[in-house]
């Protein structure tokens, strides 16, 4: 912050003249959420069942891949800019490599094409991670003591992401947390012909317990063996976010991504000022349930909170937030004169 002459006392100053009209606070307001900042969050997953409620995540779905495509629609009429696409994957097709992730005419290939065909001004973004895939609920392949491998995992995720960009994802997201994944998926995409798909790397990604209700919505809560502490950061971190981002963007990433959200908006803003890059933050399942579960016992004021903390992403520094609420965000916008 630029500090000028000090501040002429009371009464010359008076803070709340600023504040006094909805008009004087909307012409001094700093930072404001739009649509464009808006990445809708969605789990899809193979079966008929339009929509199977999340019990953690009251409000959200697994949607079949009709009712994505109708989602997709939706947001593209509403004018949200992206969305993010997440797998529930039948139990059954999961194994310790994780190889449904490399079926052509799987799930995500199938409901990315079908999205991408009906909503073609929408981006889509596919995570790139072996966790919704894999019978022991981690991002990559493990060894028999169930610590990740990294360099086998890599080589699997630049195949995930290739496969990817040949359904129709317009930007790919490794959310893995191995050393050197960028770089790798960059040329991987690359020697396909894929320079125009973009990587938003999950670049500071912590070993969170606010990840609970999404491991919920994809069904791999139960499967998981042990954590993730080995590849993701610790919550105590932070100079250690700006050495991950740094490299990720050094290998090619062209957005980064810090995750959790709210309750690491510091590392967002740090990001943001040291690198100037597209930064996103991901407003996760964790923080989604906490809030609608007060909203639910009449604790929290649903209408005001969620606008709310979405704009405190943007104060922070966010150019985007990847949120579950994106198109109630978007209409409620569309709503303001
Ligand atoms: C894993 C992945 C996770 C999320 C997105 N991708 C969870 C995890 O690392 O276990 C979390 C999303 C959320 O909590 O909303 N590849």
């Amino acid at each position: 912050m630029t500090t000028h002459l000090p501040p002429a006392a009371y009464p010359a100053t008076r803070m709340r003249r600023n504040r006094l009209t909805d008009w004087r606070r909307r012409l001094t307001r700093q930072t404001e959420v739009s649509v464009n900042d808006l990445i809708l969050a969605m789990v899809v997953h193979d079966g008929t069942q339009s929509r199977i409620p999340v019990a953690s995540m009251p409000g959200t779905y697994r949607y079949s891949r009709t009712e994505a495509v109708a989602v997709a629609q939706e947001a593209e009429s509403l004018g949200v800019p992206m969305i993010a696409v997440f797998p529930f994957i039948d139990p059954a097709l999961k194994n310790g490599e994780g190889s449904e992730a490399f079926n052509p005419d799987g799930l995500v290939p199938d409901v990315v094409s079908a999205m991408k065909k009906a909503a073609p001004n929408v981006g889509l973004m596919t995570d790139v991670a072996l966790d919704p895939f894999t019978d022991h609920g981690h991002d990559g392949l493990i060894d028999d003591a169930g610590t990740m491998l990294n360099d086998p995992t890599i080589a699997a995720l630049v195949r995930q992401a290739v496969l990817e960009a040949q359904a129709g994802a317009d930007v790919v997201a490794p959310s893995d947390m191995t050393d050197g994944r960028i770089g790798a998926i960059r040329a991987g995409l690359d020697a396909a012909g894929f320079q125009d798909v973009a990587i938003m790397s999950y670049a500071a990604k912590y070993a969170s317990a606010f990840y609970g209700p999404y491991r919920d919505a994809i069904g791999s809560k139960g499967a998981l063996k042990g954590d993730k502490k080995t590849y993701q950061m610790d919550p105590g971190n932070s100079d250690e976010a700006i050495r991950e981002v740094g490299l990720d963007i050094a290998e090619g990433a062209d957005m980064v991504m810090v995750k959790p959200g709210m309750p690491y908006l510091d590392i967002v803003r740090r990001v943001k000022d040291a690198f100037g890059v597209p930064t996103y933050a991901f407003q996760v399942s964790g923080e989604y349930a906490m809030m609608e579960a007060a909203i639910a016992n009449g604790w929290l004021d649903g209408s005001r909170v969620r606008m709310e903390a979405l704009a405190c992403f943007k104060r922070a520094g966010a150019d985007g937030i990847i949120t579950y609420w994106a198109l109630e965000a978007a209409k409620k916008l569309g709503e303001r004169p």
